[in-house]
């Protein structure tokens, strides 16, 4: 099958991020770093692994930093070339390679994910398109959105990245039915149902590959729950008429909009990183010997 290549992706930006209180006050909670990068240069990092080239941000007040992370910053590139900081230069140049355009839309009012995705619409036109929520950081190779690329390039259709979530927990995700003998294809989607109303313990995670018909059905789709307009319910609509898969990514997913999350992904990504690992590590387990007396 010869599937329309995935350009465009869209970050929803605009959430408060009230769980983050009083560090999100003036600043984006996608903004918050993980080792050395904002939440957000990973998740466009990952987008553009998978090959897109337009990355629209989806925006909302005090979200300026968002812009200017993402822009070059001549000042601040001369003062580390004279101080002959080059390995520092590389980091901030280059976020985002020529060639690939940013966009940034105003949501107005926070009127719910599937709102913030129907503003994309203009910048994004009548093609598929990635959805991601830098909220849910994936530690995966290849990334989950090239997973979720991947997929689609052999059998078409549109994808939301799935995991099994605690029972008790359905109430905080979209959480999916599919039919295991077409493909995982998703049978019903509801949002953040109570346990015994869940359909599942399968959760949906910030990732989705949507085809540009979902637009149509969100124009259409009213406030679900929590008052707002949810992403699920277009999704609901458009499994109606157009298949969507349930894919279950290869990797490790962070809830960074949670506060453990967070530490976690701190804790897995220092590990790693190269400037830290080895005296995290060492440092690590020094305190594990100390809470095991
Ligand atoms: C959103 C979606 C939900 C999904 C979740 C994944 O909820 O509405 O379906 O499971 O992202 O992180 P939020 O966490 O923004 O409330």
């Amino acid at each position: 099958m010869l599937a329309k290549k995935v350009r465009a992706a869209v970050f929803p930006v605009a959430g408060r991020g009230t769980r983050f209180l009083p560090a999100t006050k003036a600043s984006p909670k996608e903004m918050l770093p993980i080792v050395d990068k904002p939440l957000i240069q990973y998740a466009v990092e990952e987008a553009l692994e998978a090959g897109v080239s337009k990355l629209v941000f989806v925006t909302g007040s005090s979200k300026r930093a968002i812009e200017d992370h993402f822009d070059t910053d001549p000042e601040l590139e001369r003062a580390l070339t004279e101080a002959g900081k080059d390995d520092v230069l590389q980091t901030i140049r280059n976020i985002v390679p020529s060639g690939v355009t940013c966009i940034y839309i105003r949501q107005g009012e926070p009127l719910g994910l599937g709102h913030a995705v129907l503003c994309a619409r203009p910048a994004v036109g009548d093609e598929p398109f990635f959805v991601h929520l830098a909220d849910d950081l994936i530690a995966g190779s290849p990334g989950c959105l090239q997973q979720m690329a991947t997929a689609y390039e052999a059998h078409g259709g549109s994808y939301i990245a799935v995991e099994n979530v605690p029972p008790e927990n359905t109430s905080s995700y979209g959480i999916v039915a599919v039919d295991t003998s077409d493909n995982n294809r998703v049978t019903q989607i509801v949002e953040k149902p109570a346990p015994e109303d869940a359909p599942s313990n399968s959760g949906v995670v910030g990732r989705y590959l949507l085809a540009a018909s979902i637009f149509d059905k969100l124009e259409k789709t009213g406030k679900g729950a929590g008052g707002e307009i949810q992403l699920t319910d277009g999704i609901a609509d458009l499994l109606r008429d157009s298949p969507v898969y349930a894919h279950s990514f290869d990797g490790v997913r962070y809830d960074c909009g949670s506060k453990l999350g967070y530490l976690q992904a701190t804790v897995a990504y220092g590990l790693e990183h190269p400037d830290t690992g080895d005296r995290f590590r060492a440092h690590l387990l020094g305190l594990a010997d100390t809470l095991r007396k």
